[in-house]
């Protein structure tokens, strides 16, 4: 495959993930996922910014997505042109669609944990914790399907692809960021 091929099919595999935080974004709110305990520093366990609706809300974004992407790389019949979430080395099974679930999942925990973090270290909801903004959903992401599927996670982001991941996603949310704020979605530029 060529180094372009390698690149892009990078990025294409990491839709599901990119797209779950937006999704939550959209639908989020109601029930906390900390269900409003708070931890022994008597700050909120993880706050008010990461809610049920939008974990679900991100799972269900993210794999309509993948679930699009699954049948466009089954229709494309190569992986050099669309690379494959099917974990068992294939163009695309019913498995692909749990790879696709997991990347989404992966991706807002991550979230979730740098909210956590975030909790901890007495920020409130939306300050920002720069890196760990950037990268939160990337590592979730990576680490969660590692973790399940760790032949189709090295086989799809060779050392090569998952640095050239972690420049775009930079430049990436910044523009995403601002973009949401614009429209209103996002109580931050960031
Ligand atoms: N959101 C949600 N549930 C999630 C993740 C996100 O409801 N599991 C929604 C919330 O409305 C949240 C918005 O998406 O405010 C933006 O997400 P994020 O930037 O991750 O949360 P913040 O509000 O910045 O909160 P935190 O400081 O905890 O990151
Ligand atoms: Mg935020």
């Amino acid at each position: 495959m060529t180094l372009e091929a390698t690149l892009f099919g990078a990025v294409w595999l990491m839709l599901p993930a990119y797209l779950a935080n937006p999704a939550a974004q959209i639908t989020g709110g109601g029930l906390t996922l900390d269900f409003g305990r708070k931890g022994r520093d008597g700050r909120p366990l993880l706050g008010p910014g990461k809610t049920w609706r939008g974990l679900v809300g991100g799972v269900v974004g993210g794999l309509t997505v993948g679930s699009l992407q699954v049948v466009a790389s089954a229709a494309a019949d190569d992986p050099s042109v669309l690379p494959s979430f099917d974990p068992s080395g294939g163009v695309a099974s019913p498995a692909s669609f749990a790879v696709v679930a997991v990347l989404a999942l992966g991706a807002l925990l991550g979230d979730a944990v740098k909210s956590y973090a975030k909790r901890r270290v007495g920020k409130e909801r939306g300050q920002r914790l720069p890196i760990a903004d950037q990268y939160d959903f990337v590592l979730g992401a990576w680490i969660l399907s590692f973790a399940l599927f760790p032949a189709w996670f090295a086989a799809s982001f060779p050392p090569g692809a998952a640095v050239f991941i972690l420049v775009i996603t930079f430049a990436l949310h910044r523009g995403v960021s601002t973009l949401g704020y614009r429209m209103g979605l996002k109580a931050e530029p960031w």
